[in-house]
C-alpha cells in the first residue's frame, strides 16, 4: 500500500516510524515533512493544509491510506475533500473538528452533554469580559476561542494579567481571527493527563496513557508552549480515574455526538486536569498529541498500519500495549516559543543512533546537502524505553547529553513528578 502521512512535527516522524513496520506498506509519503521523515518516506512539497493540492496528490500518485497528523488540515477540511474524490482518510470532517477548532464549541458542546469542565463564559465584547473578570476570582484563566498553536491561553494570576490577555487576544488581536471571542474560565488544580482514545460512531479504543508538560521551563514556570516533553503510562491515572474519564468524559462525549448528529472517526484527545473533584476536560484535540504521540507510539505493539485499517473499517481492533515506559525529550530553538531562531546545524545524532533503547524523532529539521539544520522552535524528539519511567528518563537525558546545535534548550525535569510521587 501507499500511505501518506500529513505534517512536518515529531508527531509525523513517530507515525512514519510506527506505520514502516507494516509489510503492507509499499511506499510512504509525508508532506511536508522534516529531515527525519526523510528516512522512512517521501517528502512531498505540499503545505499541510493546502487540502485540495494534496487531494489531488493522492489521486494522481494512487494513495491508498492517508492519516493526518495536525489539526490545521482537519478543521480545514482535508476529509472531507479526500472522501469527496472517493479517497480513505484517517480523521474527523469538518464539523467533528470543531471540538477542537472552536473553544467555544467545545465548551458549550460540554455543558449540552454534561460532561465535567472548568466553569466558563464567553466574551465577543472586550469591555463586557474585563467587567466580568473584575468580580471573578484569580487565578482565572483566558482562552482564544480559534486554533493558535499552543498561544491561545492565558494562565493568569492577577486580575491586571487577565485584562492584559483580554487586550491582546481581542483588541490587539495578536492571533487574528482565533481571538475574536474568548472563553473566561475557572482555575483548576491538579494533574494534567492525556487521554487518546481511537473513536468511530460509537466505538473507541483508548490508547496506552500519557502526560505532556506545557510549560517552557522546569518547575513548570514560564509561558505555555505546545509541549516540552512527555512519558507514558502516566501513573495519575490510576484504574478508578480511567474508569471515571471513560464513564463521565468519554461515553458522554460520545453519546453527544450521536444526538446532534456528527460522526466522528479519528484520533480523539481529552485534555484532562484530574482534580480531587474527579476529572475535567480543558479540552479536546481532534488527533495525536504532540509530543505525547511518540511516547505513546513507542509502546504499541503490531502492525498499527493494519490496526487503523481495520478500524476505519469496522471491524474489531485490540491494541497490544509494551509494558515498558517511554519518555521524550523537546529540544527546541533559542527565542522558542516567541521567536525561534531557525538554520542552526545539528550535531551529534549519529552517537544517539548507536544507542539501545533511544529513539529520535525530528521535529523543525531540515536535510540540506547532507546536514540537519533548525528549523522552527521545537527540533527533536530524543525518545527513550525503560524498564521504569526512571529508566527511561535517565536514557534520554543521557541521549539529549550528546546533541547540540546553537541557543539548544530544553526541560530538566520531564517525568519528575510522577517520580517523586509514586517511587
Ligand atoms: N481551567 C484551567 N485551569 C488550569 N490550567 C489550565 C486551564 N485551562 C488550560 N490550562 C493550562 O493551559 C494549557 C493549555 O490549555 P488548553 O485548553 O489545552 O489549550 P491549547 O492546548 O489549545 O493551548 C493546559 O494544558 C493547562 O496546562
Ligand atoms: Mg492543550
Amino acid at each position: 500500500m501507499k500511505v501518506l502521512v500529513v505534517g512536518n512535527g515529531g508527531r509525523e516522524h513517530a507515525l512514519l516510524w510506527k506505520l514502516s513496520q507494516s509489510p503492507l506498506v509499499e511506499k510512504l509519503y509525508c508532506a511536508k515533512g522534516n529531515a527525519g521523515t526523510a528516512k522512512l518516506a517521501e517528502n512531498i512539497p505540499i503545505e499541510p493544509v493546502d487540502v485540495k493540492a494534496l487531494a489531488d496528490f493522492a489521486q494522481r500518485e494512487g494513495i491508498d491510506f492517508t492519516v493526518v497528523g495536525p489539526e490545521a488540515p482537519l478543521v480545514a477540511g482535508i476529509v472531507d475533500e479526500f472522501e469527496k474524490r472517493g479517497l480513505k482518510i484517517f480523521g474527523p470532517d469538518k464539523k467533528a473538528s470543531l471540538l477542537e477548532g472552536s473553544k467555544v464549541f467545545a465548551k458549550e458542546f460540554m455543558q449540552r452533554h454534561d460532561i465535567p469542565t472548568a466553569e466558563f463564559h464567553i466574551f465577543e465584547d472586550p469591555q463586557k469580559a474585563k467587567n466580568f473578570i473584575k468580580d471573578f476570582s484569580v487565578p482565572v484563566v483566558v482562552k482564544a476561542d480559534g486554533l493558535a498553536s499552543g498561544k491561545g491561553v492565558f494562565v493568569c494570576k492577577t486580575y491586571e494579567e487577565a485584562l492584559r490577555a483580554i487586550d491582546t487576544l481581542m483588541v490587539k488581536r495578536s492571533l487574528g481571527e482565533a481571538g475574536k471571542r474568548v472563553v473566561v474560565e475557572e482555575f483548576l488544580e491538579g494533574e494534567e493527563a492525556s487521554y487518546i482514545v481511537l473513536l468511530s460512531g460509537d466505538r473507541y479504543v483508548p490508547m496506552p496513557t500519557s502526560q505532556d508538560h506545557k510549560r517552557l521551563l522546569d518547575g513548570d514556570k514560564g509561558p505555555n508552549t505546545g509541549g516540552m516533553g512527555a512519558y507514558s503510562p502516566n501513573p495519575f491515572v490510576d484504574e478508578y480515574t480511567e474508569h471515571s474519564i471513560r464513564e463521565l468524559v468519554v461515553e458522554r462525549l460520545i453519546k453527544g455526538l450521536k444526538a446532534e448528529g456528527i460522526h466522528y472517526r479519528g484520533f480523539l484527545y481529552f485534555g484532562l486536569m484530574l482534580t480531587d473533584r474527579g476529572p475535567r476536560v480543558l479540552e479536546f484535540n481532534v488527533r495525536l498529541g504532540d509530543p505525547e504521540a511518540q511516547p505513546l507510539l513507542m509502546r504499541i505493539k503490531g502492525d498499527f498500519l493494519k490496526t487503523l485499517l481495520d478500524f476505519y473499517q469496522g471491524k474489531e481492533i485490540s491494541l497490544e500495549i509494551d509494558h515498558r515506559h517511554s519518555l521524550c525529550v523537546v529540544l527546541a530553538s533559542r527565542g522558542y516559543p516567541e521567536k525561534p531562531e531557525d538554520g542552526k546545524e545539528v550535531f551529534g545524532l549519529e552517537d544517539v543512533e548507536r544507542m539501545e533503547d533511544v529513539i529520535v524523532f525530528h521535529a523543525g529539521t531540515e536535510l540540506r546537502e547532507g546536514k540537519v539544520y533548525t528549523r522552527g522552535g521545537r527540533v527533536l524528539n530524543v525518545c527513550a524505553w525503560g524498564s521504569g519511567l526512571q529508566e527511561a528518563r535517565e536514557r534520554a537525558y543521557i541521549a539529549v547529553e550528546k546533541i547540540r546545535f546553537e541557543g539548544m534548550h530544553y526541560r530538566r525535569d520531564i517525568g519528575n513528578r510522577a517520580l517523586s510521587r509514586f517511587s
